[in-house]
Parts: C-alpha cells; sequence; structure tokens
C-alpha cells in the first residue's frame, strides 16, 4: 500500500507501560500529521479493541501530543488484554478496525502485544506495524526495547543512595530488579551501580559462594556489600520465588520476593545484618531518560514510515546503530537472555571482566 492509500491509522500500548511509550505516540503522530494521515489512540492495549465502551479511543491531534514525551507511562493507558484468549476475540479485533475506519495500526509493546499483532497481521490480514517496548529488553532481532535505559538508570540511582546507609550500618543490601526471565535489566543496573554480586535468571546460584563472597569481602575490611538479584533468578535445584501463583492473560506467573528471602538467607549463613530492598514497579516509573526519548522518536517515526509504505507485519529494531526493520515474528520468536559466555563470570557471579571478543 503506497502512501496515498493511507488515510487513518490506529495506535495503542500493550503490557507493562514504561518510560519511553509516550515520545513513540508522539513521533508516530507527528509522522502521520507529515504525511496527511489521522491518528485514532485506541485505549488500554488490546482491550481497547475488544470492547465497545464509550472512552475506548479518541483522535490524536498534535495539540494533544506536543508536551507528552516528557511523560512516562502512556496517556493511552495499557493492560494485559489477550484477544486469543477470549471466545471471538480476534473477529471483535478486525470488526472494530473496520468499524473505525483504520487503514492500519501501530502496535507498541513487548513479547506478547506484538505476539498478538503478528498473529492479527498473519492469520486475520490486518496490517498492524509494531514498536518494541520492554524494561525487560529480552525481545530478539533489536538491540533496544523502550523503558530499558530509564530502568537501568533507577537501579543505578537506588544503589547510588543505598551506599551511605549501608555503609553507615555496616550492612549488606540486597536490591531485587525486575526483569522476568532475563537478567539484563539486574546485569546493567548492577554495573552502572557497581554491585559486588549480580545474580541472574540465567545462571542458578549457591548460597555457598554468594556468603564466600560476602564474608571475604567483610574480611577484608568492607564495610557493606551490594547484591543485586534479578526477580526471576533462582538458587541451584530450587525455583523461582512467586507472588502468587495466578497466571495473567498470556500465561505468566507474577514473580518477586527473592530479594527478602536471599537477605533473610545470607545474615543467617554469615551473621552479617542484611537488609533489602524491592524496586518493583519503580522501575517503571519516572520521566524517560535521554535515550528513550531518542529511541521513542527514532522507533515512532520508522514504524509510521513502515505503515506509509505498506510494509505490515514489521517493527523497527535497533541493529548495530542502525534503526532496520524486521519481522514481528522473528521479534517474538524467542526470549533474549544475557550471553552468560560473554556477559557474565559465573564464577564470582558477577559481569564479566572481559569485553574484547577475539
Ligand atoms: O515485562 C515487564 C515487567 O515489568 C517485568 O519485568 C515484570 O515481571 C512484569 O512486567 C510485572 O508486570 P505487572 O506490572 O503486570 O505486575
Amino acid at each position: 500500500m503506497a502512501t496515498a492509500d493511507i488515510k487513518k491509522i490506529g495506535v495503542l500500548t500493550g503490557g507493562g507501560d514504561c518510560p519511553g511509550l509516550n515520545p513513540a505516540i508522539k513521533a508516530i503522530v507527528v509522522k502521520a500529521h507529515d504525511c496527511g494521515v489521522d491518528v485514532i489512540g485506541i485505549q488500554d492495549g488490546w482491550m481497547g479493541l475488544v470492547s465497545d465502551g464509550p472512552y475506548m479511543h479518541r483522535e490524536l491531534g498534535l495539540d494533544i501530543v506536543r508536551t507528552i514525551d516528557r511523560s512516562g507511562g502512556t496517556i493511552l493507558g495499557t493492560s494485559r488484554t489477550n484477544p486469543f484468549n477470549m471466545e471471538g476475540g480476534p473477529d471483535a479485533v478486525v470488526g472494530k478496525f473496520k468499524a473505525l475506519g483504520l487503514d492500519a495500526l501501530i502496535a507498541i509493546g513487548g513479547e506478547d502485544t506484538l505476539g498478538v499483532a503478528d498473529r492479527l497481521c498473519n492469520e486475520h490480514g490486518l496490517n498492524v506495524v509494531g514498536v518494541p517496548k520492554t524494561i525487560d529488553r529480552d525481545l530478539s532481532a533489536t538491540q533496544y526495547t523502550l523503558g530499558f535505559e530509564t530502568a537501568v538508570q533507577v537501579i543505578m540511582q537506588a544503589i547510588d543512595d543505598l551506599r551511605t546507609t549501608a555503609g553507615s550500618h555496616r550492612r549488606i543490601f540486597v536490591v531485587e530488579t525486575m526483569g522476568r526471565h532475563a537478567g539484563h535489566l539486574a546485569l546493567k543496573g548492577g554495573i552502572a551501580g557497581s554491585a559486588d554480586i549480580i545474580l541472574i535468571p540465567e545462571v542458578p546460584f549457591e548460597m555457598d559462594g554468594v556468603c564466600r563472597i560476602l564474608a571475604d569481602r567483610h574480611s577484608a575490611g568492607h564495610r557493606y556489600s551490594i547484591v543485586v538479584v534479578s526477580e526471576g533468578a533462582s538458587l541451584k535445584d530450587g525455583s523461582e520465588e512467586l507472588q502468587s501463583q495466578e497466571l495473567d492473560d498470556f500465561g505468566h506467573v507474577k514473580l518477586g520476593g527473592i530479594g527478602q528471602s536471599l537477605a533473610r538467607e545470607i545474615q543467617e549463613h554469615i551473621n552479617l545484618e542484611t537488609r533489602h530492598v524491592i524496586l518493583s514497579h519503580l522501575q517503571r516509573g519516572g520521566s524517560p531518560v535521554a535515550y528513550d526519548r531518542r529511541m521513542g522518536y527514532y522507533f515512532g517515526t520508522a514504524a509510521a514510515e513502515a505503515v506509509m509504505a505498506g510494509k505490515f507485519g514489521t517493527m523497527p529494531s535497533l541493529k548495530e546503530g542502525r534503526v532496520r526493520l524486521v519481522t514481528l515474528k522473528e521479534a517474538v520468536s524467542k526470549l533474549r537472555t544475557v550471553d552468560v559466555r560473554l556477559d557474565y563470570d559465573i564464577e564470582n557471579y558477577r559481569h564479566s571482566h572481559r569485553l574484547l571478543v577475539s
């Protein structure tokens, strides 16, 4: 489809919110406006296309998006709705898409939202383009997903802030990050904050190893230590810590709580006072850092360009410093986890000190 065939597009944000969504929405609206195309904002992710509620969509003009790139969250709202998990869900989406007179849709989301976008495009013929976002940065086919750098900044700031109190009291602090099944957030936040131990889901840990490192630091005269643990990390032969057994619409469990049990275990094993902080949704808060504003602008603009060029079933991705289109299928085909061989030191439970690869 050429530019002339596109008159009206929809945009939605799905899954967990994060800073960077609003800059992407703004870029889409600005680019569309430049091309003489109207934009309809769909409220609350896929929910806005399966329900008939009165406030589930609105026109997005330049006046509405002018200042939104400075704020976190999403002006469109979000949800973890999966139309493929509902009786008649996909047909409802197609029906509403037609009723709104849309020629194409841009879905901004992670693995789940983009998985739905891919199926709607390939199985139901809907003109959909994606934009990658998730603080977990676990999508394959792109080196960046919106929200990641802001979340890393929050982790680093929390570690910086904890140092003075940890040092004053001679305490160990365990900082629990999000990241579900990928350790990127814990690893990059831990590197930026210079954490002493970083525990990631990709490498199950042994309590004895962790305690040995902390006890050695104490004997060497360090007043405190910082341990960063990803919510999805687990003990060797153990399982992840769950907040509840309940599954969301995409079959995910709610993780969280390992920070607390790890702090308790450390204190019991080596008799050094240990406290914990769970950063939880603070990592998805605040205004986007400069990189998320820039990437929101790049990804949003490129997604709108892809729509105008009729390149449906694709998503802009970051590869070797350039924005390129990849297929949604590639993006959701597998989880991108930490490359342990290159980036992690499994003996010392921290990032690798070796950077150059031969
Ligand atoms: O996928 C992003 C993420 O923030 C994960 O890191 C975390 O496990 C999950 O979402 C939490 O989701 P919710 O806000 O629905 O509890």
